[in-house]
């Protein structure tokens, strides 16, 4: 599109009643909070006080977030620049907010690493091939690709690989798993409060990627396929990044058990399938119904 011929704002409006404008309005109330301002003065206290094993699986775990986020600010551009050129103001409003949040996302952990953990070297060391296979390849080929093929099946593709797997499976497992580590140890207060921030922009993201998908299985049931085949090949990778973790430390510290790990990442794969299979048969007005239903 080189030239615009009309404008939603001076023609039918906003229409605030759609998903992407609430879950605008919700990211303009709760994804404001500033990475900044966490203290993690606590937090270095603690940290110095962990042995070199629990140090190097928090590092570990850190690191795996910290590419992460970087990996989704990076990538969610392309489908911003698909949802544009179909003219659809209101999504691309609200996704302003989700580069923002997961730009937010990236600078959190960095100040983590930084401060609390105080690691100045490579750790690309703790990557494995399951995590390779997903944040450094499936999820840039299916993200750029939007650029030459914009088309509904590259963009649920996109989706399911972004908010359903990345997102909705390995970040909420990641997370999930995390918290509950140092909270039961009473470690880490201000890490503990910046996730659980996070973990609430993360959900209006996983949201927006649930009714988006929702969206383009109503309007053609042949893209279920697509969502169901993406969802199953990245099921073994995603699990895999599980395994390789717990596989690279034969006694883990902090309580961390792979099975808790990997019930609640196989719970979040089914729940996320069972979700967006509920637009098949459906008409847009009922996928927009169920998105502002929660
Ligand atoms: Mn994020
Ligand atoms: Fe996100």
């Amino acid at each position: 599109m080189t030239t615009h011929t009309t404008f939603a704002t001076t023609t039918r409006g906003l229409r605030r009643d759609l998903p992407a404008m609430r879950l605008f309005e919700k990211a303009k109330r709760y994804g404001v909070w500033n990475p900044s301002e966490i203290d993690f003065r606590q937090d270095r206290a603690d940290w110095l006080r962990l042995n070199a094993l629990e140090q190097e699986v928090l590092l570990h775990l850190t690191s795996l977030f910290q590419a992460g986020e970087e990996a989704v600010t990076g990538d969610i551009l392309p489908l911003m620049l698909a949802v544009s050129r179909e003219g659809r103001i209101e999504e691309e409003m609200y996704l302003t907010t989700f580069l923002f949040e997961e730009a937010k996302h990236t600078d959190f952990f960095r100040r983590f690493l930084d401060e609390v953990a105080g690691v100045r070297e490579d750790l690309s060391r703790f990557t494995t091939p399951s995590y390779q296979a997903i944040v450094y390849e499936a999820l840039p080929a299916a993200m750029h690709r939007l650029l030459d093929d914009p088309a509904p099946a590259a963009q649920v593709r996109a989706a399911v690989t972004y908010n359903m797997i990345v997102e909705g499976v390995l970040a909420e497992t990641g997370y999930h798993a995390y918290l509950t580590a140092l909270e039961r140890n009473g470690l880490m207060p201000g890490q503990c409060q910046g996730i659980r921030l996070l973990k609430q922009d993360e959900s209006r993201h996983i949201a927006y990627g649930i009714f988006l998908i929702s969206r383009l299985i109503a309007a053609d049931d042949a893209l279920w396929e697509v969502a169901e085949a993406t969802m199953n090949e990245l099921l073994a990778p995603a699990l895999g990044v599980v395994g390789d973790l717990f596989t690279a430390y034969p006694v883990m510290p902090f309580g961390l058990d792979e099975s808790a790990f990997t019930d609640y990442a196989i719970d979040q794969f089914q729940k996320r399938l069972a979700r967006i299979e509920r637009a098949r048969g459906a008409t847009l007005e009922d996928v927009q119904r169920d998105a502002l239903e929660g």
